[in-house]
């Protein structure tokens, strides 16, 4: 009864508060304003504002065409309105008016969606389920931050009124996760990844071996993971994927749009391989794990056959796993392989990934050997990097090869933001939100043809980095710059009016108990 009449006079005084504030402004209270069509990150390739918002209600419901790929957006976006709104919104192939996904014939592209909002309600079509999919993000980020909250809200929950055509500027828009310097579990991969749809990315690569540990179980070679997968960076536990771990992985990626492209760093940076297996050494005698941060001191044996045994192995099984296109072999800081020696072995680990009918992935010094036809490059130098290295890469674009752009001063997510940044390295230098978003992918490379650039990823190596909070204080505000440098068209790239879409995720990130570095290049409002 106490508790009642508490309500009752805190009720009473919020109403005589609301009615003195309109009387004094002579104006009823303006309704909240929904978030402006333009508001999203990665910035829409165009936006046409105007006409009333929609609402959600209790009523509303999400209608789908009968296919299973629009059921099954259908499904994500509830699963991503109902606990914060607490309505029922049933995912339905029939009635009118409400949430409308429809896959239609159309000038969307594999990913690009239109958003159409007015009073009688919301319609995202697309021509491919990516589309369909990307197309949610954007209506998800249209609502107010508190959707993103696990307990019902008070709402209300408009979307703008107006229409969003939008499609990538390009197909490659990466995030790199270092599993091996310190492992992360399948939990912490799908959290990331979740934070990932968000923005529109499309590739999730995992760097599954490192001198410090391996992450993936592979049968022919059993100790790779048992033994090489047993410590990591600082002397912990580390750990390993079994198959089923990775497919689960691979699952829950595919299910909101990202490829996932495994890594088998080679022939450096393969200490915890030389570890398990003496075979595999020159020597024939296996060094002891490894749990420290130097880099260059490990390579396979590229003179002895069973190398490549271990090589066609390793390959046969991760591709057999992996349903996306890729493959990624490393090939950097390869300092303790003689050059000619790096040649032979890049040429024969390109030539058994071609056989298991994957594309190959390199780092940008596989363009010191011979990309093979149809090879990606990922380039992760830096501003300052000499321009005869810069030469080699471009001219490796211009004979075909496909270039993705990691600098590492401006993307690599494990760079320090300034000197006081607790987690990461700095060895490229401290990495401000601005730094990271500030430059352009599509001139970034003299002498590379812009048809080579197939798009940027954001690597995050983890040798200070142990958990989902330390993934997001590092990745958060600087990941959203990167899906807006790959997503974008240059014209929208503009570093002021960026920096206030990007305060207007803060309260978003709270919401999902993302931990984000409050940078002070960035209008950031009140902490909620
Ligand atoms: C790298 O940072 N070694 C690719």
């Amino acid at each position: 009864m106490r508790q009642r009449h508490r309500t009752l006079r805190l009720l009473a005084s919020l109403l005589l508060v609301t009615a003195v504030g309109a009387s004094l402004t002579g104006a009823t209270p303006a309704p909240p304003a929904a978030t402006p069509l333009d508001r999203v990150i990665p910035a829409p390739a165009s936006v046409a504002p105007g006409g009333s918002p929609y609402r959600i209600t209790d009523r509303t419901r999400i209608r789908v065409d009968d296919s299973r790929e629009a059921r099954r957006i259908g499904g994500y976006l509830a699963d991503v309105l109902r606990p914060s709104t607490g309505y029922r919104l049933p995912v339905t192939t029939h009635g009118d008016g409400g949430i409308r996904l429809r896959l239609a014939k159309g000038p969307y592209g594999d990913e690009g969606y239109r958003l159409d909002s007015g009073r009688g309600g919301v319609t995202v079509t697309a021509g491919r389920p990516a589309g369909l999919f990307h197309g949610v993000q954007t209506l998800r980020q249209l609502l107010p931050a508190a959707v993103e909250k696990d307990s019902v809200q008070p709402g209300p929950w408009l979307i703008a009124g107006g229409t969003v055509e939008d499609t990538p500027r390009y197909a490659w828009r990466g995030a790199m996760l270092d599993v091996s310097r310190h492992f992360f579990g399948v939990d912490e991969v799908k959290r990331y990844i979740d934070q990932l749809a968000l923005y529109k990315f499309n590739k999730l690569h995992l760097h599954l071996s490192d001198d410090q540990g391996w992450r993936i179980a592979i049968d022919s070679w059993p100790r790779l993971a048992t033994y090489g997968g047993s410590t990591e960076v600082g002397g912990g536990p580390g750990g390993y994927y079994t198959k089923a771990d990775y497919k689960e992985i691979v699952r829950h990626a595919a299910a909101r749009h990202l490829e996932v492209v495994p890594e088998i760093d080679m022939p450096g940076h393969t200490n915890a391989a030389l570890a398990s297996y003496a075979e595999l050494n020159c020597d024939g005698v296996a060094p002891p794990l490894y749990t420290g941060t130097q880099v260059g001191f490990s390579s396979l044996c590229v003179p002895k056959e069973i190398t490549y045994d271990f090589v066609d192995d390793v390959v046969r099984e991760l591709a057999a796993l992996t349903p996306g296109r890729y493959l990624h072999i490393g090939g950097d800081e390869a300092h303790s392989t003689p050059h000619a020696d790096y040649v032979t072995f890049m040429d024969r680990a390109q030539a058994t990934v071609a056989e298991y009918g994957k594309t190959v992935v390199g780092w940008h010094q596989l363009t010191g050997a011979t990309p093979v036809r149809g090879a990606v490059a990922q380039y992760w130098g830096l501003d300052g990097t000499g321009a005869a290295e810069k030469e080699q890469v471009a001219r490796a674009a211009r004979n075909g090869t496909g270039i993705v752009l990691s600098p590492a001063d401006r993307l690599y997510l494990d760079m320090k933001y300034d000197a006081g940044t607790p987690l990461g390295l700095s060895w490229a230098g401290y990495v401000e939100v601005r730094r990271s978003y500030d430059w352009d992918p599509g001139t970034y490379l003299p002498g590379v043809p812009a048809s080579a650039i197939r798009g940027v990823e954001a690597p995050l190596w983890s040798e200070t980095l142990e958990n989902s909070g330390h993934i997001e204080y590092m990745a958060f505000p600087r990941l959203p710059g990167v899906a807006e440098l790959g997503w974008s068209p240059a014209a929208t790239h503009d570093w002021d009016r960026y920096k206030v879409r990007l305060a207007a995720q803060g309260p978003r990130w709270e919401a999902l108990g993302i931990g984000y570095y409050r940078s002070p290049q960035v209008p950031w409002p009140a902490a909620g």
